[in-house]
């Protein structure tokens, strides 16, 4: 989108342990080009990677976080102390989330709340699953997702947004290039109606299945600002070759 700086961001989810903090140091030292590089890891990993990422432009996200600053909240990870382990960023209703959790919409929002009141980025992910896709909804369920998920205090500094179609997640299956154009059209549109005109500004990515082999495909869909990457985030080599593909 003219205007918007990509990002490309990886979320590792439940990998990585302190033998896999040199593939993050590698990652760190590589080139972005014109995109922002942001990598997602496991709280246990934030603050080593914090320091392996130490004079590097990469930035650090956490996976999650509470809705609460603190508290009685056994096992949770405030957004705090993400940002106090070096993050600046956090995934926020990821649909393995949404899933495993049974995280509404409406957690989702406070989540993304407390991300800003502790200075952090929220990355708000929302799709459809496969049934809805195959049921036609896929429009419908984004309809209402982005109101139940996006608070309406989201600025495009302080928000992303990342289009996951669940079925495409870990799969190796991506929608057609026509689908992911409708998808993030349609995304913009209803962002705009519940933000305004910082919809434009705001960064819409796309995540599911992104490789090196198809990221330059996916990238230059119009509305698409950057890729949420799982699988093909883990290793510096495929990670650099999808932001070299931006
Ligand atoms: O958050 C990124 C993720 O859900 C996509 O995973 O492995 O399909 O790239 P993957």
């Amino acid at each position: 989108t003219p205007g918007i700086r990509p990002l490309i961001a990886g979320n590792w989810k439940m990998n990585g342990l302190s033998a896999d903090l040199g593939e993050l140091a590698a990652m760190g030292e590589g080139a972005f080009g014109g995109a922002e590089g942001l990598i997602c890891v496991p709280a246990t990993l934030l603050s080593r990677a914090s320091d392996a990422l130490a004079g590097s432009k990469l930035r650090l996200g956490g996976e999650d976080c509470h809705g609460a600053a603190s508290g009685a909240h056994t096992g949770d990870v405030s957004a705090e102390m993400l940002a106090d382990a070096g993050a600046s960023h956090v995934l926020v209703g990821h649909s393995e989330r949404r899933t495993d959790h049974g995280e509404s919409d409406a957690v989702v929002a406070d989540k993304a709340k407390a991300a800003w009141r502790a200075g952090l980025t929220a990355v708000i992910c929302i799709g459809e699953t496969k049934e809805e896709r195959e049921g036609g909804k896929t429009l419908s369920v984004l309809s209402s997702q982005i109101p139940g998920s996006v608070p309406a205090e989201a600025t495009a500094a302080n928000t992303v947004v990342a289009y996951e179609p669940v079925w495409a997640i870990g799969t190796g299956l991506t929608p057609t290039v026509e689908d992911i154009t409708e998808a993030h059209r349609h995304i913009r549109t209803e962002l705009k109606t519940l933000l305004g005109d910082e919809a434009d500004k705001m960064r819409l990515l796309y995540g599911g299945s992104v490789k090196p082999g198809n990221a330059t495909e996916l990238l230059s869909i119009e509305n698409v600002d950057g890729a949420l990457v799982g699988g093909a985030s883990l290793k510096a080599v495929d990670f650099l070759a999808i932001a070299a593909a931006c």
